[in-house]
């Protein structure tokens, strides 16, 4: 490629070959693992599509449960991570920040194992950790994992200290396989940049999470919330929509780098919320949600006619998270718990056949300067 192609972005480069996802952009399609996201995502556990991603194919009944019980085994931090959760904590740190912070130490007191142990420690932390920051956030103490409960779960365990009901782990295991693995997404790509200098998986997950935090990939569920809040209260989504784009503001849950029509992804995740409102939620909660989708979609359709701007995955995120009962200030993270796994399995797939990453920038700077010394400046 010559240094007169500009690709902002990156957008429409291709520079890695993957086996892990797939993205049809204008079919609005997504496979992980050969799999549709329909089916995968309804049916298996998070374990199992892990396995899927790690191993490249579905665990026999033995393999899911030693890796189920390998993963449960890896749950537990030390005592210097539980400190810097609880200073970030008191410090009304961003769940995302303690997150990337407790990541950073995430094999600290383990025995040195290889990239697949850090791998599994990466996955099975992450959840450990936002729910121990948002236990020391509430002024209350840590919930220990219970190796008994699933990966999904536990989660919703030690985030409440009780029990999960059925729809609530189902609803949250669709979540994390729906969202684990997406083509080369900035936090992935993130993620594979780092290793492909032969860094280590750790560095490449702290990385990945620092990338995942921004309002344009992770951090728009949140401010999607406070829009479906805003229009069932106010049941005037039209009114909402108008004076957002007005402004001059962008839609949250709307738009993406890649698809063109309706992100597959809203499609699963808007189901799993169905399923859950309907027999364990506020329906009328989702109703608006629903009115407001159909709204925003036809109104971004009249602002730009020329970009086709669908409904991306983060909305219906927000409105199943908030159903089942995940906290607002921690729906970056934990679609970053779900995630853990798809960066991992990149960084282990990029270190396979690796190609260091180093694109070209164009230089539009001057030339030609030449030195003065400071005090003719
Ligand atoms: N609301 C209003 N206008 C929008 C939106 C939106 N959600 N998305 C794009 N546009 C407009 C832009 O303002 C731009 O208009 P302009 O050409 O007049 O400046 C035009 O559509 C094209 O937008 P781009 O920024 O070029 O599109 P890009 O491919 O870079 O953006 C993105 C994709 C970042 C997701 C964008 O659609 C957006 O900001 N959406 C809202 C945030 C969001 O929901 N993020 C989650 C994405 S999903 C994920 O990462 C997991």
């Amino acid at each position: 490629m010559s240094d007169t192609e500009l690709n902002r972005g990156l957008e429409g480069v291709t520079v890695a070959e993957t086996r892990l996802s797939r993205v049809d952009g204008e079919a609005g399609e997504l496979v992980i693992g050969g799999f549709p996201v329909a089916e995968l995502a309804t049916r298996a556990s998070y374990e199992e599509t892990l396995h899927l991603l790690l191993e490249d194919r579905l665990p026999s009944a033995t393999e899911l449960a030693a890796f189920r019980a390998d993963l449960a085994d890896r749950r537990i931090v030390g005592d210097e991570v539980h400190a810097v959760l609880g200073r970030a904590a008191a410090e009304d740190r961003p769940a995302m920040d303690a997150l990337r912070m407790g990541a950073a130490a995430a094999n600290l007191g383990t025995d040195a194992g290889g990239d697949e142990a850090d791998a599994r420690r990466i996955v099975a932390v992450f959840p450990t950790i936002v729910a121990a920051y948002w236990r020391y956030r509430q002024g209350r103490e840590p919930v220990a994992p219970r190796s008994d409960l699933g990966h999904t779960a536990n989660y919703l365990h030690m985030l409440t200290g009780e029990q999960p009901s059925e729809a609530a782990v189902r609803g949250l295991e669709t979540y994390l396989n729906t969202v684990i693995d997406h083509g080369l997404n900035a936090s992935t790509f993130t993620a594979r940049a780092v290793v492909s200098t032969e860094s280590d998986l750790v560095s490449a997950a702290t990385a990945a999470v620092g990338s995942l935090k921004g309002p344009l990939h992770g951090g728009a569920p949140g401010p999607v919330l406070d829009a479906l809040r805003e229009v069932h209260e106010s049941g005037d989504p039209e009114g909402y929509v108008r004076a957002k784009l007005d402004a001059g503001e962008r839609l949250m849950g709307f738009g993406h780098r890649v698809y063109r029509v309706r992100d597959p992804r809203a499609a699963v995740l808007s189901t799993a919320a169905e399923r859950f409102y309907d027999t364990a939620g506020d329906a009328d909660f989702f109703a608006a949600a629903k009115a407001y989708e159909e709204v925003a979609v036809d109104l971004l359709a009249e602002h730009k006619p020329d970009r086709k701007l669908a409904t991306n995955v983060e909305f219906y995120t927000a409105a199943l998270l908030h159903g089942i009962g995940v906290p607002q200030p921690l729906f970056t993270a934990t679609f970053a718990v779900a995630r853990a796994g798809g960066w991992m399995a990149h960084a282990l797939e990029q270190k396979s056949n690796n190609r260091l990453v180093r694109p070209v920038g164009r230089y539009v700077g001057e030339t030609g300067r030449s030195w003065t010394p400071v005090d003719e400046r």
